[in-house]
């Protein structure tokens, strides 16, 4: 694996953000259903997360249902609904062995109610553990902020936030991933270009990188090339590359 953590704090890699896209191309080319790549989908990641912990990455975030999926087919939507639930299911035993903390990103109070008991249940479970795999849910940037205003509204109302002192340190409290680091580095699989309206503001300053693997084959090969490209990269946050190359040399 390459290295995860140079001496520059600009390179460290803490947070990991994954468009899984191309499950229902990965099917279609093999002539199956649609529901067979998410299956093939929820394997995978087994996988990346066992590859995450490899590296000792403090917090994965995984796109598995958008705010907008609910437009898609009833069928393929309350499919996936079923896979959620076996995953949760299933894959508890990985959490505890991996000492991995499940918490749910988005708006869980749209999801189907044994969905959500069983998110509460297992982020309760594995609370105490030192990594992060976060589920973004029912999730988009666009209702994240509504929710986020209508929620800091209310504290102004309340008299718990001023208007006049607002940043965004004490705005960001308001987001769905409010104790969560920023994304260092955002994925998305299959060879689309988007970010489909997914933590667009805590990817302000994140590395994209378009992987041209569907989800279902997205595995150790290209879960590296993506670290490697990261790790070339420079990242500046507004300042000079001068700059940058200065705290390096300070060791900073
Ligand atoms: C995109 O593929 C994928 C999704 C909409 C959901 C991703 C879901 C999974 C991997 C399964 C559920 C995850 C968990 C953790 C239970 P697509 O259907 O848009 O693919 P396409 O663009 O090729 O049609």
């Amino acid at each position: 694996m390459p290295e995860t953590d140079s001496n520059s704090e600009h390179s460290k890699i803490r947070h990991v953000a994954i468009i899984m896209d191309g499950n229902g191309r990965w099917a279609n080319e093999r002539g199956l259903e649609r529901i067979e790549g998410h299956k093939k989908g929820v394997d995978n990641v087994e996988l990346v997360v066992k590859l995450a912990s490899e590296i000792d990455l403090e917090v994965l975030t995984l796109f598995a249902f958008s705010s907008e999926n609910w437009k898609r087919p009833k069928a393929e939507v309350d499919a996936l609904m079923a896979l959620l639930e076996s995953f949760l299911l299933e894959k508890k035993k990985l959490l505890h062995e991996q000492k991995i903390h499940l918490r749910p990103v988005g708006k869980i109070e749209d999801l189907p109610e044994n969905v959500r008991n069983l998110l509460r249940e297992t982020c309760r479970e594995t609370q105490s553990y030192p990594r992060t795999l976060a589920l973004a849910l029912n999730y988009g940037s666009r209702l994240e902020v509504l929710e986020a205003v209508k929620k800091y509204a209310q504290a102004v109302g309340d008299g718990n936030e001023h208007p006049d002192e607002i940043c965004w340190k004490k705005f960001s409290k308001y987001l769905y991933t409010s104790d969560l680091p920023d994304p260092d580095l955002m994925i998305r699989t299959s060879g689309e270009t988007r970010l489909s309206n997914f933590l667009l503001l805590q990817s302000a300053y994140a590395e994209i990188y378009y992987s041209p693997v569907n989800w279902p084959e997205f595995g150790r090969e290209a879960f590296e090339d993506a670290l490697k490209s990261y790790h070339q990269r420079e990242r500046r946050f507004g300042k000079t590359g001068a700059q940058i190359q200065e705290l390096k040399v300070a060791g900073k």
